[in-house]
């Protein structure tokens, strides 16, 4: 059984630390919260729907699965009109600041990190953005209401397929998943957020516009009940996934460590009570051979009794749209090279590159490249410059996975489809990819173990004339 710590998030979600890998699987900050805001709001799904026929997403290194749930609660969300108004009002109203965000002011803004450190402006970009698929041009053609009415009835209409393909080599971790609590509880970091915000949005605020003080109110009340919403994880989207996860992987069929760790005491404040009741009493009847159709119909009583209202109606929507979850537990590799789909999206969330180089190798990324779609994202947290330089070797085009409202970059962002790129890479941050930096991690057969591709690397970097990177970073005037 493989060894894991769950925590209390600062949103209240439960996150997991892994000390055979001393690494977390989640950020302290929030684990729904970081789901959200680096995989699902860049990935602009509203913006995808309303020009597709179907949306496609491939979520490598599922875990205990925050990046799949929080786009099936997005999805569920996407049916309220609120929900979707916040959002179509939020980006209308954060596009005013589009041309600010590259300013030369913004890289000295004091009040949050430095995001680039070298100046950068929309002469020194890339430039090619004019025709761009999911821009807030929709946003200002169409009026909310048609917005929300026609995204509402693609979502329902039968032809419209959701395909989720998720990957994960832990198995025990896929099966504790749909137990994990999501409770949101009101962050108490909020404030201050709130303030760094404020702060933010006055910087790039014209000195002596008055009127922008009451729109930046706005922006913030429009932002935080967008978080608020997404990170409230509907308890159907659990229970969605865990029929799913019994129904279709026949992988799975040894369930003792899982009643093991549910029934673990230092555990199982961490689960859902409910949901774990549900699962056992459902193994309990596997176990005696329930005949299936019987053992529905008992599922069914468990479940429907002690769910509430508001959930039998998610589950219901959930179950109603036309949604084909998959889950592969393997190494990613592996069930790439095995797999002929293509994605519109992909959530490459694998521990850190000095940690599993194996997902960030130059040929693993070009594995991906094959199964993207052409106007489809790679998007990722890592901003890691071995990685950065393989995409652009293979091909993509890459860009920052910017949060303009926090004047952040969360990650990376790569498209086959240039005018995708919405914040491409700075000056510094591309000539840091030529320095001894970027050199890639290699794994030609997709199979060796992560110390040989670390190793491996190390070497060519010893071996590399390419700049040092303190040299660079030296040159370029950096700490
Ligand atoms: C940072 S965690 C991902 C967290 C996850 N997205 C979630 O929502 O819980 C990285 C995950 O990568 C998985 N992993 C490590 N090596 C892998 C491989 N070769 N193939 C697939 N998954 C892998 C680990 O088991 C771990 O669950």
């Amino acid at each position: 059984m493989f060894e894991f710590c769950p925590y209390t998030t600062n949103d209240g979600s439960v996150g997991l630390f892994s000390p055979s890998d001393d690494d977390i699987y989640h950020s302290s900050c929030g684990a729904v919260t970081e789901a959200f805001e680096k995989f699902i709001m860049p990935a602009c799904i509203p913006e995808f729907i309303f020009n597709n026929d179907g949306i496609r997403v491939l979520d490598i290194c599922y875990g205990i699965g925050y990046n799949t749930k929080t786009f099936l609660n997005f999805i569920l969300n996407l049916k309220s009109k609120n929900f979707l108004k916040n959002y179509l009002e939020y980006k209308n109203k954060l596009s005013v600041y589009d041309d600010k965000i590259y300013t030369d002011n913004l890289i000295t803004d004091k009040y949050n990190e430095p995001l680039y450190s070298d100046k950068i402006s929309k002469n020194n970009i890339q430039t090619n953005c004019d025709e761009q698929i999911y821009t807030n041009n929709i946003f200002k053609k169409y009026s909310a209401d048609f917005l929300h009415d026609t995204i509402r009835k693609k979502l329902n209409l039968k032809n419209f397929s959701i395909k989720i393909s998720s990957v994960e080599i832990e198995k025990d971790l896929v099966l504790i998943s749909p137990f994990i609590k999501d409770k949101l509880s009101k962050s108490k970091n909020k404030k201050i957020e709130n303030e760094k915000i404020k702060k933010f949005l006055n910087f790039t605020q014209n000195p002596g516009n008055a009127s922008m003080t009451d729109f930046n109110e706005d922006i913030i009340n429009l932002y935080n009940n967008l978080i608020y919403e997404s990170i409230k994880l509907k308890p159907a989207v659990s229970t969605f996934l865990l029929d799913n996860i019994l129904h279709i992987n026949d992988k799975i069929s040894d369930y003792k460590d899982i009643i093991h760790i549910l029934n673990d005491i230092r555990y199982s404040g961490y689960f859902s009570p409910d949901i774990r009741r549900y699962f056992i009493d459902y193994i309990n009847q596997t176990l005696n051979n329930t005949p299936k159709t019987n053992l529905n119909a008992f599922l069914h009583n468990i479940y429907y009794n002690h769910i509430s209202n508001s959930h039998k109606m998610a589950l219901n929507t959930l179950k109603s749209l036309n949604i084909d979850f998959r889950i592969n537990i393997d190494d990613a590799r592996q069930v790439l090279q095995s797999d002929d789909n293509v994605y519109d999206f992909v959530f490459l969330d694998a521990f850190t590159p000095a940690k599993v180089p194996c997902l960030w190798t130059y040929d693993f990324l070009k594995l991906i490249y094959n199964h993207l779609s052409d106007n489809g994202l790679l998007i990722t947290y890592s901003s890691a410059a071995p990685v950065r330089n393989a995409l652009i070797n293979i091909g993509y085009f890459v860009g920052e996975n910017f949060n303009p409202l926090k004047n952040k970059s969360l990650g990376t962002i790569a498209s086959k489809n240039k005018s995708l790129i919405k914040y491409p890479l700075s000056e510094f941050n591309l000539g840091l990819l030529n320095s001894k930096a970027g050199i890639n991690y290699r794994d030609e057969n997709l199979n060796a173990l992560n110390d040989e591709i670390l190793t491996r690397r190390n070497l060519d970097v010893k071996n590399s004339n390419l700049m040092s990177t303190s040299k660079y970073k030296k040159l370029h005037k950096l700490p």
